[in-house]
């Protein structure tokens, strides 16, 4: 038994914000700098009282029009997110009540940029063990909220956003591999290091990253997990149909698919009008491929992420 994609969706707050936007909003920066180093041109940024669970609900809603089922049928909810709408109830049970869905489990995976991939992962062996029918796997992301809008060095890398998939089992193939990995030594490289204690927040509430020691760290796990899923499936890289990275550089995708001897054409890019959307950022990519017609059932697809904590993990997925 397989666990199949059979529906994706996804969703982008308001307009497009472009870099020459962001300069009249004040961010003390350039078209050129950001382009050269990172390949984004726009953005979108969520309006105030916009939450992950908001963004989540449109997404998911695609999602499951687009493998025709009911949202009843739902019995799990997996929502990778950084960005929860509250400490706790889960953003996952927020939009399982958005949704009308009832009694399916509902929770949140917190890997940061691969969320997405690590909740993909959980909802493949509940499905495939028959533990679940139908699972709704979401990243969903409203980073502006966490971004020192004073950092120049961060604030202009990422956006808002919300990527889903509905997931059933299948006799026919599916997600060949699934792979997960974390090194918690690495967790000072990227991260928001504050909490909230007493009423107050302790320590900083802001995004804060090494970026050169993040950037040799994606491109190393970006390529071994190429290599570690393509083992457990018997394919060589070059059977690859499309990789759909996480979109955090555009130098990051290219080193990656280089390494790989990968060529770009086969590489999903959607980082230069969405920015880096964290867990939302593969599935947003996947929904865009898949409506445009690249991406075709019966096609090999690598979904790759990396992120804080440091984590990193990949699905190889027979579309
Ligand atoms: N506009 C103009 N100039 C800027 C900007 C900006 N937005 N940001 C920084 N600069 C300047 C700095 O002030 C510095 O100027 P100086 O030399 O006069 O002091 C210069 O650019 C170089 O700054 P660095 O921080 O050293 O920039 P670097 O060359 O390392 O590039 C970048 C930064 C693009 C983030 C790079 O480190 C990188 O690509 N890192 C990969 C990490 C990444 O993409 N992270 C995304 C999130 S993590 C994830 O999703 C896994």
């Amino acid at each position: 038994m397989f666990t199949r994609i059979a529906g994706v969706g996804s969703y982008l707050p308001g307009n497009p914000v472009t870099n020459s936007d962001l300069i009249q909003r004040g961010i003390d920066t350039n078209d050129e700098w950001i382009v050269s180093r990172t390949g984004i041109k726009a953005r979108h940024l969520a309006e105030v009282g916009c939450t992950s669970s908001d963004l989540a609900l449109e997404a998911s809603r695609k999602a499951i029009a687009s493998a025709d089922i009911d949202v009843s049928e739902i019995d799990l909810i997996i929502v990778a997110t950084s960005t929860p709408d509250f400490i706790f109830p889960s953003t996952a049970c927020l939009l399982q009540s958005k949704l009308g869905n009832k009694g399916a489990m509902a929770f949140d995976v917190q890997a940061v940029c691969s969320g997405f991939v690590y909740a993909l992962n959980i909802a493949e062996k509940y499905i495939r063990t028959g533990a679940s029918k139908k699972a709704l796997v979401v990243g969903a992301e409203v980073f502006s909220r966490i971004l020192d809008w004073e950092d120049r060095a961060t604030c202009v890398l990422f956006g808002d956003g919300a990527g889903a998939v509905i997931l059933e089992a299948s006799e026919a193939p599916g997600i060949l591999a699934s792979v997960a990995h974390a090194d918690g030594s690495q967790h000072k490289i990227l991260s928001v290091p504050g909490s909230i204690c007493g009423g107050k927040v302790v320590g900083d509430p802001f995004l804060r990253m090494d970026g050169q020691a993040v950037f040799k760290f994606a491109v190393r796990v970006l390529s071994e997990l190429a290599h570690e899923c393509c083992a457990i499936s018997g394919i060589s890289t070059g059977d690859i149909d499309w990789l759909v990275p996480h979109q955090a550089n555009i130098r990051i995708i290219e080193s990656t698919s280089k390494k790989l001897g990968l060529s770009v054409d086969k590489v999903i890019v959607t980082l230069d009008s969405h920015g880096n959307t964290s867990a939302a950022s593969i599935p947003l990519a996947l929904d865009v491929a898949v409506r445009d017609g690249r991406i075709q059932r019966g096609q090999k697809i690598l979904l790759e992420g990396v992120g804080g904590g440091f984590t990193w993990g990949a699905a190889l997925i027979e579309y």
